[in-house]
Parts: structure tokens; C-alpha cells; sequence
């Protein structure tokens, strides 16, 4: 049946191009339809199982915070958010954590922030957030003012005010548009559903030193970056700057909703009681889930390992780059949050489709790429896998 024909499908509002499959169980790397056909996933939900399917260590932890309790609201304290913000402040050279459900909202909340902390300072006129072109923040009223999709904001005016789109990794731009009313610069050090476009070399330092000259703050949008994604726990790591706010979501709870917001001590301080909430934000069963997420990713050389996989994956890449120049015009892309831009007489639509004809679950992404996005934990012969997938689906394509 179709979505036009199964009423219980119809009744699901259509905002979702959905494929006609359905996932019944996955374990690692695979997911498993009704008649036990394995798909190899590397799209993870997009960028969301960092430890694949039925990991363990995660589902220990939710069976025991289930069995113990799963909700008391932010009225009280709770102990597993504690220990989460701690680590992960620690990790980020930050100092206070906000909980919430989703990246969308932890990126609102980001701003909330950023707004708050420069009033709080006594620049009330400090309210424009510089976003960067082809940026994706989310699909609220104000992260689609952040979002360089004029497309997903047609027929939802008005927009909020003060987001101002400049050229992604151009410098002279942003300090051009640099003024005493920006609050602060929002960057995805690498934009994920722009099309996997890694921040150019130098550029987010850039951006630093741009936020220091006037007075801004640095935001960095890492909702699907984030959490050993790109091979470092947070990707601007690589650059070695230090942002005044980091947003997490997606492989934070491993598939269990869960956002955050880290933060500097006087931003946090800015945000008294009474200024951000969220009912179920940072509730045990999510700070459960993501505390052994962080425990994994805290292992030792794991990090390490992602980053060898990961060029192992790269190198696949080029090959297939090398082998179908008709097809692929470029590889991009960092750790495991890959690329491949298609040649136009190749959608990536009706490659996914093809591929996923095939038992390989991929991304579309802006720009006409196919993105890949595998667990963390795929394994060299998973990689192996994807690879002869991928190359006889082009090769059948150089062939047609
Ligand atoms: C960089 C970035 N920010 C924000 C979001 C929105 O996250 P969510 O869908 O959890 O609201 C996404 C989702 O793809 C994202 O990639």
C-alpha cells in the first residue's frame, strides 16, 4: 500500500519524503526489516547511533535508570545530569550545561544565551547572529532565520529578526559584516546537511579572532558534528579554538533524544532561574543513556581508532572518486560525516534509492551529495562492504 492508499500511513501528517521500508530491529551496523533483511546503516538515523544498534553498554543503562526512575522534571535535582554536565564541561573547557530534546532547541536556547549574556554585559543593542551560508540549524521559527534555505521558509513569515547570512569560510566577509549589534558568529565546523563542507583550514580561528575583535560570541552548531563524529569529541577541537558556547544533539544520547548547550561561566550566570526551561530536558533516563555514550567515547584510543577507520573509509572514497570522474565530482567531508558530490545527471535522490536497493542505507545532502554517516564502531569489513556496494552501483551506472 501507499501513503495514499494505507489510511494508518496517510494519518502520519507528510512532512517526510519517507522511503517505503520499514525497520523492525538493528544490531552494530545493521538494521533488519520484518523479513529479516539486513541493511548496512551509514546513515545512523542521521549522524544519531554513534555505537550502531542494540549496543550493550547504552541499553544497560536505560534497563537499570528504567528500572529505577524516568522522570521527576527539572523541580528537582537530578543526579545523572550533574555528572553529564561535569563531563562534559570538562571536555569542552566549559562551565555550565542546559539540557533539552533536540538540537533544534538547544540551538535556540544557544541564542537565548548569547542575547541574554550580551544584555546582561550592558549591550543591549548586541542582538544580530551572523550564520553562515547554506547553514542548517533546524526547522523552528527562529533556527530557520539561522538557515540558508530561503525554500524551508515559505509561507512561515514573519521571521524573527537578526540573523545575518555571510559566505561560508570567507573571513573578509564576516568581519565585513562585523558591527557593535552582533552578539555573537553561530558556525557548524563542518555543515552536515549543506553537504558535508568542512570548515576551509584556518577558518574557524578566523571566526575566533573575528568574535574577539568585536566583541561577539562564538557558537558552534555541534549538533551532528559533535561527539566523536568527525574523530575528535567536538570537531572544533581540530582547530584548536575554544568557543564560548558548543551545541550537542544527535549521537549525544546514541538514539535516545537528548540536546544540550555548553557554556562559558558568565553566560551561564546570565541565564538565572526562570529565563530557559524545559519539561523533560536533561530527564535520568536521557542523562543515563548519554553518560555511557560518553563513557564509550571516553575509552581508551577509541577516538584514535574512528579517526584510522575513518581514512580507511576516505581512501574507498577516492577510489570510487578516481575510478567514476563522470559520476563524482568531488569527495568531502571529515571522519565519518563523508561526502560524495554528484555529478548532475545523477541525483542523489535516485542514488540513495539505488544504493539502498542494494542493502546500503546513505544520506542526501545539499549540493547533490551523498553523505555517509556510518556508527562509529563500523568495522574495516563493514567499510569493505559499503565500498563494493557503492562501486557497483556506479559501475552499473557508467555502464547504462
Ligand atoms: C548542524 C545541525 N544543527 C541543528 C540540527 C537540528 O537538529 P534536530 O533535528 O535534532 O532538531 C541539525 C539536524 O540535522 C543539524 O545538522
Amino acid at each position: 500500500m501507499t501513503q495514499e492508499t494505507d489510511p494508518k500511513q496517510a494519518a502520519v501528517m507528510p512532512t517526510y519524503g519517507r522511503a517505503d521500508i520499514a525497520f523492525v530491529r538493528g544490531k552494530g551496523s545493521w538494521l533488519y526489516t520484518q523479513d529479516d533483511t539486513a541493511y548496512l546503516d551509514c546513515a545512523t538515523g542521521i549522524a544519531v547511533n554513534v555505537f550502531g544498534h542494540g549496543d550493550e553498554r547504552l541499553l544497560a543503562a536505560l534497563h537499570a535508570q528504567a528500572d529505577k526512575l524516568w522522570h521527576t522534571s527539572n523541580l528537582y535535582r537530578i543526579g545523572e545530569q550533574e555528572k553529564l554536565a561535569w563531563r562534559l564541561t570538562r571536555h569542552a573547557g566549559l562551565d555550565h550545561a542546559f539540557f533539552c530534546n533536540s538540537g533544534v532547541e538547544a540551538n535556540e536556547a544557544a541564542v537565548k544565551m548569547a542575547r541574554r549574556f550580551q544584555y546582561r554585559q550592558g549591550f543591549e543593542k548586541r542582538f544580530k547572529i551572523m550564520c553562515a551560508g547554506n547553514a542548517f540549524h533546524g526547522r523552528t521559527l527562529a533556527m530557520l532565520a539561522a538557515t540558508d534555505k530561503p525554500l524551508f521558509r515559505e509561507g512561515f513569515g514573519p521571521m524573527p529578526e537578526g540573523f545575518v547570512h555571510v559566505p561560508f569560510g570567507n573571513l573578509n566577509h564576516l568581519r565585513d559584516a562585523m558591527d557593535e549589534e552582533v552578539a555573537a558568529i553561530m558556525v557548524e565546523p563542518v555543515q552536515g546537511e549543506g553537504g558535508a563542507i568542512a570548515a576551509p583550514d584556518g577558518y574557524l580561528e578566523g571566526v575566533r579572532k573575528a568574535a574577539d575583535d568585536f566583541g561577539a560570541l562564538v557558537i558552534a552548531d555541534e549538533v551532528q558534528t559533535g561527539m566523536g563524529r568527525t574523530g575528535y569529541l567536538f570537531a572544533y577541537q581540530k582547530a584548536g579554538i575554544q568557543p564560548d558556547i558548543v551545541v550537542l544533539a544527535k549521537g549525544l544520547g546514541g538514539g535516545f533524544p537528548v540536546g544540550s548547550v555548553l557554556a562559558r561561566k558568565q553566560i551561564g550566570e546570565a541565564m538565572g532561574p526562570g529565563s530557559h526551561g524545559s519539561t523533560f530536558g536533561g530527564n535520568p533516563l536521557a542523562m543515563a543513556v548519554a553518560n555511557a555514550v560518553l563513557d564509550g567515547l571516553e575509552e581508551e584510543g577509541f577516538l584514535a581508532d574512528v579517526q584510522r577507520r575513518a581514512a580507511i573509509l576516505d581512501e574507498k572514497l577516492a577510489k570510487l572518486a578516481a575510478d567514476y570522474p563522470g559520476h563524482i565530482l568531488e569527495r568531502r567531508g571529515t571522519g565519518f560525516l563523508r561526502g560524495l558530490k554528484l555529478a548532475d545527471k545523477v541525483t542523489v535522490g535516485d542514488m540513495t534509492a539505488a544504493l539502498r536497493q542494494k542493502q546500503l542505507l546513505v544520506v542526501p545532502a545539499g549540493e547533490n551529495v551523498l553523505r555517509l554517516l556510518p556508527p562509529l564502531t563500523i568495522t574495516e569489513d563493514e567499510i569493505e562492504q559499503a565500498y563494493h556496494i557503492m562501486d557497483e552501483a556506479f559501475s552499473h551506472l557508467a555502464t547504462a
